[in-house]
C-alpha cells in the first residue's frame, strides 16, 4: 500500500469530523554498523521511502484515540490514567509514546491520532519507530511543543524499551527522526553526535525482503543483548577505563577470554571489529572507494553471522547470489536478524538487472518470492502540509 496524504487526511476526517494535522516518518535500513547501537558503538544507517503518517485532531473527553488504517481497529486511553500495560498488540507503540511523554512531563489534551503505514513488518525495516516518532510527532504538534532530535528518538526508544518491552539501541528511531535526504547518517550511539555522508550518484541501494519474519520484540534479539551484556560487564570489571563495549579492544577481549562463554567472547568479538568497520566505511565513502565500502558490508555480513549468529541460511543466500553479480559492490544482513533483509550496494545502471537476478535465483534455490525496493537516502520526520506539499 502506497501512503497517501490526501486519503489519510480524508480517513481521519469521516472517522473523527475533524481536520487534522499531518506527519510523516520513514523507515530506515542500516548500510552497516549492526548490534553495535546500545553499547555505544558507531551505526550508519539512512531513512527510505516507506513510511508512517499520523493525523491528529484534539476531543475534548480526555482520550487519546488511536485508529490504525492498517489494522482497522480504535483503541482508546484514559490520558489522565494511563499506565504502563502492554498488550502484545499494535496499539502497544503509539500508546507506548503517548505514556513515554507524559512519564517526561509533557501534558496532553484529549486527541484523536490515525495511523496509516507501508513499511513491511518484521523485515528488520523498523516498522516500528516509523510508528513510535510519527506518533510522537503528532502527539507534540497537537501539544505545541518541539524538541530537539535527540530527545524525540530518546523518548521513543524509551516508549519501545519499557512500554513495548523490546530491549533495542537508539539507532532506529534516531535516524528516523533525524535522517536528511541524500545522506546517509553515522552517528556515534554513546554522544548522539552525527555526521551526514553523501553516497555516490552512480550507486543505488537495493533492499531484498528474504520473506523471513523477525520480531525484536521476543526471543534471539533479546538473548544476544544478554550475551553481550555479561562480556561488557567483565570487560568493565576487568579493564580499567571500559565503560561500555565501545572502549574495548580486541586485545582487552582477549585477556578477558578465559572469563566469559564462548558465545559471549564472539558476540563481543562481532562488536568490535564492527566498530572498526563502520570507521573503514566512512573512510571508503569519503574517498568514493565504492569497491572497499562493499568489502566492508561483506566482512560485516560474515561476523554477523559467525561471530553474532544473527543470519539464518536464506539471506546467506541471498548475500551468496548477490556477490556473483558483477554490478555488486557489496552485500550484508541489515536490522536486528534471525531474517528480514539484506543490504545490497549496487551500480546504479545494473540495479534493475541486479533485482531480476537475485529475486530469480532466489526463488529457485528456496522456492521463496524475495521482494527488492531500489532506494535513494530519504527525509526524517517531517510535517506535511495539509493541502499540497509532500504527499
Ligand atoms: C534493531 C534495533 C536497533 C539495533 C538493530 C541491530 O533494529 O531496534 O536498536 O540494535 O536491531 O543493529
Amino acid at each position: 500500500m502506497k501512503v497517501e496524504k490526501e486519503r489519510a487526511l480524508q480517513e481521519h476526517r469521516l472517522r473523527f469530523g475533524h481536520e487534522g494535522r499531518i506527519y510523516a516518518a520513514p523507515a530506515r535500513v542500516n548500510l552497516i554498523g549492526e548490534h553495535t547501537d546500545y553499547t555505544g558503538g558507531l551505526v550508519m544507517p539512512m531513512a527510505i521511502d516507506f513510511k508512517t503518517v499520523a493525523v491528529v485532531s484534539g476531543r475534548q473527553d480526555g482520550l487519546a484515540v488511536f485508529y490504525s488504517a492498517n489494522y482497522e481497529e480504535e483503541v482508546s486511553f484514559e490520558i489522565a490514567s494511563l499506565s504502563r500495560a502492554a498488550s502484545g498488540r499494535w496499539s502497544d507503540y503509539p500508546a507506548g509514546v503517548l505514556w513515554s511523554l507524559l512519564e517526561a512531563g509533557i501534558s496532553m489534551a484529549g486527541c484523536n491520532v490515525s495511523l496509516m503505514g507501508d513499511v513491511p513488518l518484521g523485515a528488520g525495516l523498523s516498522s516500528s519507530a516509523s510508528v513510535e516518532v510519527a506518533t510522537a510527532m503528532a502527539l507534540l504538534g497537537h501539544s505545541g511543543i518541539e524538541l530537539p532530535l535527540e530527545k524525540v528518538a530518546t523518548l521513543c526508544r524509551r516508549a519501545e524499551n519499557e512500554y513495548v518491552g523490546a530491549k533495542s539501541g537508539i539507532m532506529d528511531q534516531f535516524v528516523v527522526a533525524g535522517a536528511v535526504a541524500h545522506r546517509a547518517m553515522l552517528l556515534d550511539c554513546r554522544s548522539l553526535a552525527f555526521e551526514l555522508l553523501p553516497l555516490p550518484d552512480q550507486v543505488r541501494v537495493v533492499i531484498c525482503n528474504s520473506m523471513v519474519k523477525h520480531a525484536v520484540a521476543t526471543g534471539e534479539y533479546g538473548n544476544r543483548r544478554d550475551e553481550v551484556e555479561v562480556g561488557q560487564d567483565i570487560l568493565r570489571r576487568e579493564r580499567p577505563g571500559i565503560e561500555l563495549l565501545r572502549d574495548a579492544t580486541l586485545e582487552d577481549l582477549e585477556v578477558c577470554k578465559g572469563k566469559m562463554t564462548e558465545e559471549s567472547f564472539a558476540r563481543c568479538r562481532h562488536i568490535i571489529t564492527e566498530n572498526g568497520r563502520v570507521l573503514d566505511a566512512r573512510k571508503a565513502l569519503l574517498d568514493g572507494d565504492m569497491g572497499k565500502f562493499g568489502e566492508l558490508m561483506v566482512l560485516a555480513h560474515e561476523s554477523m553471522r559467525d561471530d553474532f549468529a544473527a543470519s539464518c541460511p536464506e539471506i546467506d543466500g541471498l548475500v551468496r547470489i548477490a556477490m556473483q553479480q558483477p554490478e555488486c559492490f557489496g552485500a550484508r544482513i541489515t536490522g536486528g536478524g534471525f531474517g528480514g533483509c539484506t543490504v545490497n550496494v549496487v551500480r546504479a545502471d545494473g540495479a534493475e538487472r541486479f533485482v531480476e537476478t537475485l529475486k530469480r535465483e532466489y526463488s529457485t534455490s528456496t522456492g521463496i518470492q524475495a521482494e527488492c525496493f531500489v532506494c535513494a537516502p530519504s527525509d526524517g520526520a517531517l510535517e506535511l502540509a495539509a493541502k499540497g506539499g509532500v504527499s
